[in-house]
């Protein structure tokens, strides 16, 4: 059994709606940041500000390399930003986009503290967003729209597709 990655921007939800998909499907829920804590005893803030985002990158390679099939796996935002980790999870799965609008996402992380990359970076935020967007249609076999859905609505969709699919 193949592992089903979701990937997204920071705060698409990958990681409730991985949780929520989990119980539906009665898999496994893995997710590469808390892997990456657990594995290097950090939080990661505190691995961007000590190491940088060139270590941290290097982290989540080894995190994905080292993972066991047959789990949901919700991912990184930045998970895509490697070719390396775009062909691991090809190979070893399905991959799943949580694509959610720019101003949803900037409406659900306006008080958040725990993402370098969105706090430390303000005037950029919208060019990653356009950016990593491209990078997450490439690597991805199935889109989801997620504004205005609730964890559940996105959970049973990809339920859906995952049993079409698989008799498709
Ligand atoms: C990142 C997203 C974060 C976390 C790190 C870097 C990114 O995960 O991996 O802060 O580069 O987009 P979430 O997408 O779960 O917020």
């Amino acid at each position: 059994m193949k592992n089903i990655y979701l990937i997204g921007f920071m705060g698409s939800g990958k990681s409730s709606i991985g949780k929520s998909l989990g119980l539906l499907l009665d898999y496994r829920f893995v997710d590469t940041d808390s892997e990456i804590e657990k594995k290097y005893g950090q939080m990661i803030p505190s691995i961007f500000e000590k190491y940088g985002e060139k270590t941290f990158r290097t982290y989540e390679t080894e995190v994905l390399k080292t993972l066991e099939l047959g789990n949901i796996v919700s991912t990184g935002g930045g998970i895509v930003e490697s070719a390396e980790n775009m062909n691991i999870m090809k190979k070893s799965g399905t991959v799943i986009y949580l694509q959610t609008t720019f101003d949803e996402i900037a409406k659900r992380l306006e008080s958040d503290q725990s993402r370098p990359l969105w706090n430390k970076n303000p005037h950029k935020k919208k060019e990653l967003y356009r950016r990593r967007n491209k990078l997450y249609l490439n690597c991805a076999d199935y889109i989801i729209v997620t504004d205005e859905k609730s964890i559940e609505e996105v959970a049973k969709e990809i339920e859906y597709f995952l049993k079409s699919d698989l008799h498709g």
